[in-house]
C-alpha cells in the first residue's frame, strides 16, 4: 500500500499537532518508502519565512519527533517538494497562491491533481478555510484527479454544532472527499480490539452479560494542560477526549461482529451500539467530575490547573471525568461501562479493562481466596501495549487450597519484531490511499454528542469540580461513584 501521485496542505502548520504529529508522521510514512518520491507537502500559515526558512522549521520538527531513524537522502528527496504559502485565512490572494502552488506542484513535480488538505485549525477557523478553498476551486476532485479534506476534532462542541459543521462541510467538499481524524483508531492496538474479538473463537462466546460484570476503559494522563490552554480551557476532559477517544473504544469493545472490515460495515455497527447506549438516570450519582489541583507528578512539583498560563483562575472546565453508561442490547443489558479520563493522573495509561462476574461457586475455604479479584481481560492500548489476562491461581506450597491472581501477557514488543507506525502515520496514509474504514463518520460523531450532551448540560448546572491533587487517580467522587455500585477502579 503505497500512495499515488499525490501532495497534502496543511492548515495550521506551526501548531503543536502538525510540530509533534503531522510533519514527523508524513516524513516518517517517507522513510518507510510509502509515499511517491513526487510527493508535495505545503505548508500555509501566516509567518513571514522564506520556502527556506519554512524546510528547516519542518526539518527541525522532524528531526525531534520522528519515529524512524532519520535519514538525509529521504529529507533530501522530501524536501524537494515542500512549499510554504504566506498568508492569513481570510486573505483571498494567499488561496490564490496556494492554488498557483498546488498547480505548480502537479505540473513541476507530477502530483496529478491529487491533493488533501489537512485542517488542524481550531473550529472557529474552519468555515472560512472551507470558503476560500471552494472559491479558489480547490474544494472539489476533477475528472481523473481527487481533492480530500481532512478535519481534525473537535467535531463541534455540541451536537448542535457538529450538524452545523457538517452542513458546511457538505455544502463544500462532496462527502466521501472528507476524512475526519480521530487518532485513537490510528492506533495499532485499537484495531487489535477488532482481531482480539473476531480473530479467535475463545473471547467471543464469554464476551457478554452472562460472563461480563462490567467493562472499564480509561484513559489516564501525566501532563496537564501543556501548552493548550487556549483550546483546554471550556472544552475540558469529557468533550476532549470521552467524546471522541473513548466513546471509539467503546463502540469497538462492545459493537456485534460486522459482516465485513469495509468502511460502511463497520460504521453500522459501531452506530448500533452507540444509538443503543443509555444515559444513568441520577447524573449526579453516576458521573463524575474534577480539577487538578498542585502537587507532585513523580519527583516534579507542578502547579494546580487555575495556575496553569492562560487559564481562567475561576474556570470551572473538568480536567477529570467519569461517566456510567448502559447499552441497551441483548448482550450487554445490565452490564456498566465505566469510562474516565483524566489530566494529570497518577500515570499515563490507557487501557479496555473487560471485568468477569466471579465464580459462581468457590470450593475453597473463604479465607484462603481473599486476595481473589475478578478475572479480566485487559486490552492495553498504551504506553506498555499488549493483553493481559488476570485469573486466580494456586500458591505454591502450604496444605491450604490458597489462591492468588495472576497475569498472563502478551506484549507486542515480545512477540513482534514489526514496530507499530504512530497513528498519524496510519491515518495520512489511508487518506492519501482514500481508504475510509478507520474514520468516524458523521453519524458516529452524532451520536457521540448525543451521548454526552445531557452530562454536560448537567454539569453545567454545577459549580467547581471536585479538586484533585496532581500525580493521584482523581477525585474522591470518581471513587464513590463506583463504590455506590458495590465495585472499584482498578488500578492500571
Ligand atoms: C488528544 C487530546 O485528542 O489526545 C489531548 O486532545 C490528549 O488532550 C491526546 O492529550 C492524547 O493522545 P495520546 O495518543 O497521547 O493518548
Amino acid at each position: 500500500r503505497i500512495a499515488g501521485p499525490c501532495s497534502i496542505v496543511i492548515f495550521g502548520v506551526t501548531g503543536d499537532l502538525s510540530r509533534k504529529k503531522l510533519l514527523p508522521a508524513i516524513y516518517d510514512l517517507a522513510n518507510r518508502g510509502l509515499l511517491p518520491p513526487s510527493f508535495g507537502l505545503t505548508g500555509f500559515g501566516r509567518r513571514d519565512w522564506s520556502e527556506e526558512e519554512f524546510r528547516d522549521f519542518v526539518k527541525t520538527n522532524v528531526k525531534a519527533h520522528c519515529r524512524t531513524q532519520f535519514d538525509e537522502m529521504t529529507w533530501q528527496q522530501l524536501a524537494k517538494g515542500i512549499r510554504f504559502v504566506r498568508g492569513t485565512f481570510e486573505d483571498e490572494d494567499a488561496f490564490d497562491r496556494l492554488s498557483t502552488t498546488v498547480a505548480e506542484l502537479d505540473r513541476d513535480r507530477g502530483t496529478r491533481g491529487n491533493h488533501a488538505f489537512y485542517m488542524s485549525v481550531p473550529p472557529r477557523d474552519f468555515p472560512i478555510v472551507a470558503r476560500q478553498l471552494a472559491r479558489c476551486g480547490l474544494a472539489h476532485s476533477t475528472e481523473g484527479a481527487w481533492r480530500r479534506v481532512i478535519i481534525e476534532k473537535p467535531f463541534g462542541h455540541d451536537l448542535e454544532s457538529a450538524k452545523k459543521l457538517d452542513k458546511l462541510v457538505s455544502e463544500v467538499f462532496d462527502p466521501q472527499s472528507v476524512f475526519r481524524i480521530d487518532h485513537y483508531l490510528g492506533k495499532e492496538t485499537v484495531q487489535n480490539i477488532l482481531a482480539l474479538r473476531f480473530a479467535n473463537s475463545m473471547y467471543e462466546p464469554i464476551w457478554n452479560n452472562n460472563y461480563v460484570d462490567h467493562v472499564q476503559i480509561t484513559m489516564a494522563e501525566d501532563i496537564g494542560v501543556a501548552g493548550r490552554a487556549g483550546y483546554y480551557d471550556g472544552i475540558g476532559a469529557a468533550r476532549d477526549v470521552i467524546q471522541n477517544h473513548l466513546l471509539q473504544l467503546l463502540a469497538l469493545t462492545a459493537m456485534e461482529e460486522p459482516i465485513s472490515f469495509a468502511a460502511a460495515d463497520l460504521t453500522a455497527e459501531k452506530t448500533k451500539v452507540l444509538s443503543a447506549v443509555r444515559l444513568p438516570k441520577d447524573l449526579a450519582a453516576h458521573t463524575a467530575r474534577g480539577q487538578y489541583a498542585a502537587g507532585w507528578q513523580g519527583s516534579e512539583e507542578v502547579c494546580g490547573y487555575l495556575e496553569e498560563k492562560g487559564i481562567d483562575p475561576n474556570s470551572t472546565t473538568e480536567t477529570y471525568a467519569a461517566i456510567r453508561l448502559d447499552i441497551d442490547t441483548r448482550r450487554w443489558a445490565g452490564v456498566p461501562f465505566y469510562l474516565r479520563t483524566g489530566k494529570r493522573l497518577g500515570r499515563r495509561v490507557t487501557e479496555v479493562a473487560v471485568v468477569f462476574k466471579p465464580a459462581p461457586h468457590l470450593p475453597f475455604e473463604s479465607t484462603a481466596t481473599q486476595e481473589l479479584g475478578k478475572n479480566a481481560i485487559v486490552i492495553r492500548i498504551q504506553p506498555d501495549e499488549g493483553v493481559t489476562i488476570r485469573f486466580g491461581s494456586k500458591v505454591p506450597g502450604g496444605s491450604s487450597m490458597e489462591v492468588r491472581d495472576v497475569s498472563m501477557d502478551f506484549s507486542y514488543g515480545r512477540s513482534f519484531t514489526e514496530s507499530s507506525p504512530e497513528a498519524y502515520e496510519r491515518l495520512i496514509l489511508d487518506v492519501l490511499l482514500g481508504d475510509p474504514p478507520l474514520f468516524p463518520t458523521t453519524e458516529e460523531v452524532n451520536l457521540s454528542w448525543k451521548i454526552l450532551d445531557p452530562i454536560e448540560d448537567f454539569w453545567s448546572t454545577l459549580g467547581q469540580p471536585q479538586p484533585y491533587r496532581a500525580g493521584t487517580w482523581g477525585p474522591e467522587e470518581a471513587d464513590e461513584m463506583l463504590a455506590r455500585d458495590g465495585r472499584r477502579w482498578r488500578m492500571p
